[in-house]
C-alpha cells in the first residue's frame, strides 16, 4: 500500500498513471474508515484503474475544537481496512500544512441557499471549511470521478453546486443491521447508545411510510415526541425538504423529490441521516 504525505510525491505518481491511460477515481475521507467508507472504496476501484483516498481531518470544518480533538484518528488501522480491498489504493494522508500551507483559510461561497438550514444552520461555517478542503484536495488528485457517501446529503448537493467538471457520485448510505447509518462517530457510542440511536432510522421509516397520512407539520410533531421521549436522545432538527432546493416544506409537491433530514445528539454525540420520500 503506497501512502503520500506530499503532495508533490502523489502529484507525480498520478501524472505518470496518467500517461498510461488510467482513470482516476477519488474518495475524500477523514479516516476513521467503516463499512461506508468501504463502500465507495469497492465502488472507486471497480470503475477506475488509480483509486485515491485522502485521509485528512479539516480543522476548518469543526465548529467545535473538542469535536475537532476527539475525532477519532488511526491511520494503521485505516490502511489495514483498505488493504482488505485492494493493496494498490494510493493513500493521501497529509498534514494541514501541505492541505493550507502556512495559515489556514477557508473561502467565501454563495451556495444559493442550499446551506440556509439543517447542518448549515447548526454547523457555524462548516460547509465553507468542507467546500475549500474539498477544492483543495480536488485540484491535487485531478480525479475524473470522486464518491460521497448520501449520508451527507446537504455536502453532496452543496459539492455538486462547485460546478467542477468531475464526475461527482453520490452512494447509498450504508447500515447496521439495526438501521443505524454507519459513522465514524458511532465508534464514540456505548453498545446501549447504540441500541437507543437505532431508533433514529426506525423513525425515519416511519416518516416514509406515513408521509401521505398526515399533514408534515403533525408528523414531524410525532416523530419529534417519539425520539425526546428517549432519555438518552435528544432532537437537534427534523426537516423535511426538497432534494434540489434543500428547503424545508409543509406540504409534498408531486413533482419535486423530498427527503427527510434529522439530527439527533445520543447520549451526547452528535448523528445525522436522512431518508428518501418519494
Ligand atoms: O465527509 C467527510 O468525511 C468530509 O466532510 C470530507 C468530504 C472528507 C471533507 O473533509
Amino acid at each position: 500500500m503506497k501512502i503520500f504525505h506530499q503532495k508533490f510525491k502523489l502529484i507525480e505518481q498520478l501524472e505518470r498513471l496518467r500517461k498510461l491511460g488510467s482513470d482516476v477515481g477519488f474518495v475524500p475521507t477523514m479516516g476513521a474508515l467503516h463499512e461506508g467508507h468501504l463502500s465507495l472504496l469497492k465502488k472507486s476501484c471497480l470503475n477506475n484503474k488509480v483509486t485515491v483516498v485522502s485521509i485528512f481531518i479539516n480543522p476548518t470544518q469543526f465548529s467545535s475544537s473538542t469535536d475537532l480533538s476527539t475525532y477519532p484518528n488511526n491511520l494503521k488501522e485505516d490502511c489495514r481496512l483498505l488493504k482488505t480491498i485492494s493493496d494498490e489504493i494510493l493513500v493521501f494522508a497529509p498534514d494541514s500544512k501541505e492541505i493550507y500551507g502556512d495559515k489556514m483559510y477557508v473561502k467565501s461561497y454563495d451556495f444559493k441557499g442550499l446551506d440556509k438550514f439543517m447542518e448549515g444552520e447548526f454547523r457555524n461555517n462548516h460547509f465553507e471549511g468542507v467546500a475549500t478542503v474539498v477544492e483543495i484536495l480536488l485540484n491535487i488528485v485531478k480525479p475524473d470521478t470522486v464518491y460521497f457517501g448520501e449520508k451527507d446529503f446537504q455536502q453532496l448537493q452543496i459539492i455538486k453546486s462547485l460546478k467542477t467538471k468531475i464526475n461527482i457520485i453520490g452512494c447509498k448510505t450504508q447500515r447496521e443491521k439495526s438501521g443505524l447509518a454507519l459513522s465514524s462517530r458511532n465508534n464514540k457510542l456505548s453498545l446501549k447508545s447504540k441500541k437507543v440511536a437505532s431508533n433514529i432510522f426506525k423513525n425515519l421509516t416511519f416518516i416514509k411510510s406515513n408521509i401521505f397520512n398526515y399533514k408534515i407539520e403533525d408528523l414531524r410533531n410525532i416523530v419529534s415526541d417519539k425520539i425526546n421521549s428517549f432519555d438518552q436522545m435528544n432532537l437537534e432538527y427534523l426537516i423535511i425538504a426538497d432534494e434540489d432546493k434543500l428547503v424545508p416544506t409543509d406540504s409534498i409537491n408531486y413533482k419535486k423529490k423530498y427527503r427527510a433530514f434529522i439530527s439527533v445528539f445520543v447520549d451526547g454525540i452528535r448523528l445525522i441521516d436522512n431518508i428518501a420520500l418519494n
